[in-house]
C-alpha cells in the first residue's frame, strides 16, 4: 500500500509514520511536509524500516507537486493531516490557516479527484481527511457529547478553517463520489508535541521553573486521547473505514485544564523529586482568557467502537506519566525548539501581555 501522508513531519503525522512503519510491513509512505514551525526532521530521526519512508519537502498548495506525487508513486491513500493547527495563532493571525486548511485541502481534493478519475482501481482509493472535534463548538455544562451529526458550530479561527475543509471533503464525495474517509478527534497529547500546546508547554516551563500559564478559571474541559490510541484509530478506519463516513474518535476522558496541570505538576515532583521548583504547583498563574474560549468539547464513540471495535487503551495518567518521561529525557529535541527563534517570539507575543490575575479576580 502507498500512502501519500500530509503533515507526517509534525506532531500527530510523524507519529502515526512511527506506528505505520512498526506496524505494517507492506506500507510504502511519501510524507509530504513544508516544514513550518511545527514541523521537523527531528521528528523522523530513528524510524523503524526508514527505506520504506520518502520524505518530501513542499506544500500541500503545490499542485503541480501533489500531481505528481499521486502518479509517480501510485498512491493508494492519501492521509491527510498536513494543517495549521494552534487556536491561540489563529486569533492573532488567522492567515495562514486559510491558506493551508482550506486552499490546501482544496488542491489536495482537486488533484487527488482527478488522479482517482484516471486511476485503475476507483474503488480502493482512499482521501482520509484527518479533523477535529473543536469543529462542533462549546458545550454546556450539561449537553450530550457530541456525535457525528451534531452541528458544525466553530467559535474561532482554527475550528472555522477545520470546519471549511470538512464540509469541502463532504462535498467532494457527494458531487464526485471521492471515496473519502474523515475523523473528528479530541484533543491529542503525547511525544514530539509542539510545545505551544497545553502539556508540553507546561512540561517545559516546569522543567525550567517558568510560570505555568492557565487561561482564565482553569475549569474549561477538553476531552483528551494519548497519541498512539488516535494512531491505532486512523489505521482502523483506513482498513475497515466505510467511504462516505465520518467516526468520532476521543478518549473518553475530560478533566478541566486545571486537573491536567497539577496532575502534570504532581508527575514532575514524583519523577524530578530533587528538583528545585517542587513542588511544581507553586509555579500555576492564572492568565486572562483565551477570546472565544471554547468551555468544554466532549466526544460520543460509539459508532467507532460498534463499527470498528476501536476503543482507547491508555489511561490519562500513565499517558500523562509518559509523555513527561519522553520530554523530560530527549533534551536535544527540547534545545532544538528553544533555539528556534520563532519559539520565543511566540512565547512573548501569546504570553507577555498576559498579566497575572489573582484568584478573587477569577471568582468574580
Ligand atoms: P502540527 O501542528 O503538530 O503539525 C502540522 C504539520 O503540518 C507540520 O509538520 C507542518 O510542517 C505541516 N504543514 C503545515 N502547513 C503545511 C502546508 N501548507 N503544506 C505541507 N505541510 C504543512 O499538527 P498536529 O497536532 O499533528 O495535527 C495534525 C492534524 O490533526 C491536523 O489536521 C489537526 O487539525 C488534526 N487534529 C489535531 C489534534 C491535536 O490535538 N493536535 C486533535 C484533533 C485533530
Ligand atoms: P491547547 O493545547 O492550545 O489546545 P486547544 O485549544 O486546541 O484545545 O489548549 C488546551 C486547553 O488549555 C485550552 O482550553 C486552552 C488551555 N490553555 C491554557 O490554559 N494555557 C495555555 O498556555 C495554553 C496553551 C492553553
Amino acid at each position: 500500500m502507498n500512502l501519500l501522508i500530509t503533515g507526517g513531519a509534525g506532531f500527530i503525522g510523524s507519529n502515526f509514520v512511527r506506528f505505520l512503519l512498526q506496524r505494517e510491513a507492506q506500507a510504502r509512505i511519501i510524507n509530504l511536509d513544508a516544514l513550518t514551525y511545527a514541523g521537523s526532521m527531528e521528528n523522523l530521526i530513528d524510524l523503524p524500516d526508514p527505506a520504506r519512508h520518502i520524505f518530501v519537502h513542499g506544500d500541500i498548495c503545490d499542485r503541480p507537486l501533489v500531481d505528481r506525487l499521486l502518479v509517480e508513486f501510485e498512491i493508494d491513500a492519501v492521509v491527510h493531516f498536513a494543517a495549521e493547527t494552534h487556536v491561540d495563532r489563529s486569533i492573532l493571525g488567522p492567515d495562514q490557516f486559510i491558506h493551508t486548511n482550506i486552499m490546501g485541502t482544496y488542491t489536495l481534493l482537486e488533484a487527488a479527484r482527478s488522479f482517482w478519475s484516471q486511476n485503475k482501481r476507483p474503488d480502493s482509493f482512499r482521501f482520509y481527511h484527518i479533523s477535529t472535534d473543536e469543529v462542533f463548538g462549546s458545550l454546556a455544562p450539561d449537553e450530550p457529547p457530541f456525535t457525528e451529526t451534531t452541528k458544525y458550530a466553530p467559535k474561532n479561527p482554527y475550528a472555522a478553517s477545520k470546519a471549511s475543509g470538512d464540509h469541502l471533503v463532504r462535498a467532494y464525495g457527494s458531487t464526485y463520489g471521492l471515496p473519502y474517509l474523515l475523523t473528528n478527534c479530541a484533543n491529542n497529547y503525547g511525544p514530539r508535541q509542539f510545545p505551544e500546546k497545553l502539556i508540553p508547554l507546561t512540561l517545559l516551563n516546569a522543567f525550567e521553573g517558568k510560570p505555568l500559564p492557565v487561561y482564565g478559571d482553569g475549569q474549561q474541559v477538553r476531552d483528551w486521547l494519548f497519541v498512539d490510541d488516535h494512531c491505532n484509530a486512523i489505521w482502523k478506519v483506513i482498513q475497515k473505514g466505510k467511504p462516505g463516513e465520518t467516526y468520532n474518535i476521543g478518549g473518553g476522558c475530560q478533566p478541566t485544564n486545571l486537573e491536567i496541570v497539577r496532575t502534570l505538576c504532581e508527575i514532575l515532583d514524583e519523577m524530578v523529586p530533587d528538583s528545585p521548583y517542587a513542588p511544581h504547583q507553586q509555579l500555576v498563574r492564572f492568565v486572562p482568557d483565551r477570546p472565544g474560549h471554547d468551555r468544554r468539547y466532549a466526544m460520543d464513540t460509539r459508532k467507532i467502537l460498534n463499527d470498528l471495535n476501536w476503543q482507547p487503551q491508555e489511561s490519562l495518567r500513565s499517558g500523562l506519566q509518559k509523555t513527561a518521561r519522553w520530554y523530560y529525557s530527549n533534551k536535544d529535541w527540547v534545545n532544538a525548539i528553544h533555539k528556534q527563534q520563532d519559539y520565543k517570539s511566540w512565547l512573548e507575543k501569546n504570553y507577555d501581555q498576559r498579566s497575572q490575575i489573582n484568584e478573587r479576580e477569577i471568582a468574580e
